[in-house]
């Protein structure tokens, strides 16, 4: 098992360059298989997830080339509509997608059961109902079977801004007759992203971005070529790692309207932010200051920076508290900082954090992919080393991140291997 050895307190220097989102990329490389026609993407993230979904499409086959490392060439015009026994479905919850998907280019999907980070109950009731509303019927035994003999436009309310059903929908009702309508609808730049890459291909979404998304069914999408945007996660964890060592980091390939909560939070905690068109440069260092974070939809602060913060409030002097009100039970990881000195108290959403002088080197497990980043970025912090484990979940979605890391200044080493994910990718090179 691949292990990462990091010896801390060096304060990060230099420039990383933000790759392609993840959860941007599950949602349109699937989304390119409603065109029955080719799709070039770029700016493509090189991560797990990503060589994941590409095997899956295969199995399918879907043609699917790298053009370079970060571009690939979709051709969906011979595909077979059948991922009822995937592995690679199995393994990731965003290949919830690929529901949307083959049921508004098919009008018939049968998909196995999406896996993923295990942080509490995550159903996906909200998805299904949307297909039923838009005429599908959906059986959901060891597989998802879902059957319409034509989708129709139709009003939904979200009872929740999810941002996987409102995905979901609106890939099923691109090409369903009529006008759907989302309302409650999830606002993050993902969704966004999905809605821009979808009207490339000539589909009829406005709205996006805002609570109420519209949708005009079309009678066919076309190929098109479109850019993912850059990952607001990943952005996050470097204005993080800065902040906990202490260094001076500028962050290029980044939107810093998408930062803003993150941003906000980090300049009231101290540190010190500068915007440039699309690059940040974080100053860690001097006097900080505790706060109390809740987590929220876009815009507010993601519960995807959720352990990355509690990273650094740990090691800020007084109390601080984090809210978690987006997922259930995302607080697993903290066992893991106790072992290295944080002294941190949940109960239920809440976590209370009395923050420390330092934390020490320990070994430590990756619970999921953010709890992974948290933890390097508290053995980046920690005086003596630390030992992650489990950073198959790190590969998940965070492109490079030894590679960047190191040219940043880091003591940071991979045992066990390299680059699992360039494997993936070239195993399966078509
Ligand atoms: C997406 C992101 C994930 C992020 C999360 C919240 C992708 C691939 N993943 O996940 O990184 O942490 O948004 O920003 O984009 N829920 C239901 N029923 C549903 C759907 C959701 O009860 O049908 C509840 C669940 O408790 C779930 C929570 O809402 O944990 C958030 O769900 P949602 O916004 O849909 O997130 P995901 O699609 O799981």
């Amino acid at each position: 098992m691949d292990k990462l050895c990091i010896r801390g307190q060096n304060p990060l220097r230099g420039e990383v360059a933000i790759s392609g989102s993840k959860n941007a990329a599950v949602a349109i490389i699937p989304a390119a298989l409603l065109a029955n026609d080719v799709v070039t993407l770029e700016n493509v993230p090189h991560i797990a997830d990503v060589a994941n979904l590409v095997s899956i499409m295969r199995d399918m086959h879907v043609q699917v080339d790298y053009l370079d490392e970060h571009t690939l060439r979709i051709d969906s015009r011979n595909m077979v509509n059948d991922c009822a026994n995937s592995e690679g479905v199995r393994k990731m919850r965003a290949s919830y997608y690929l529901l949307g998907v083959l049921l508004g280019r098919f009008k018939h999907a049968r998909v196995a059961f999406p896996g993923g980070c295990d942080f509490g109950v995550r159903p996906i009731d909200l998805h299904v109902k949307g297909f039923e509303a838009l005429g599908a019927s959906v059986t959901t035994k060891a597989i998802i079977e879902m059957k319409a003999t034509e989708l129709l436009g139709t009003n939904i309310f979200l009872d929740f801004a999810s941002v996987g059903a409102t995905i979901n929908i609106m890939l099923a009702a691109v090409l369903a007759h009529g006008t759907t309508v989302i309302e409650n609808a999830a606002k993050e730049p993902h969704v966004v992203d999905t809605a821009s890459f979808l009207n490339s291909m000539g589909a009829d979404v406005k709205g996006a971005g805002t609570d109420t998304i519209r949708i005009r069914g079309v009678r066919r999408l076309h190929g098109s070529e479109y850019a993912i945007i850059p990952d607001q996660i990943e952005a996050g964890t470097y204005m993080v790692a800065s902040a906990v060592t202490g260094g001076d980091i500028k962050i290029t390939n980044v939107i810093p309207r998408h930062l803003d909560s993150i941003s906000a939070k980090l300049r009231e905690i101290g540190i010190r932010i500068r915007e440039e068109d699309d690059a940040i440069r974080v100053i860690g260092g001097g006097r900080l200051k505790p706060t109390k974070v809740k987590t929220l939809p876009y815009p507010g602060f993601p519960t995807d920076m959720q352990p990355q913060m509690m990273v650094l409030l740990s090691m800020v002097n007084g109390t601080s508290m984090i809210n978690e009100s987006v997922t259930d039970n995302r607080f697993r990881y903290v066992e893991q900082l106790q072992k290295m000195g944080a002294n941190i108290d949940v109960e239920g959403h809440i976590a209370i954090i009395e923050g420390v002088d330092r934390l020490s080197g320990s070994e430590v497990a990756a619970t999921d992919l953010r709890a992974g980043a948290a933890m390097v970025l508290a053995g980046l912090a920690a005086e003596g080393t630390t030992y992650v484990t489990n950073i198959n979940y790190i590969d998940r979605g965070y492109e490079g991140m030894v590679d960047k890391l190191k040219l940043l200044g880091a003591d940071i080493e991979r045992t066990g291997g390299s680059d699992p994910v360039l494997r993936v990718i070239k195993d399966h090179a078509g």
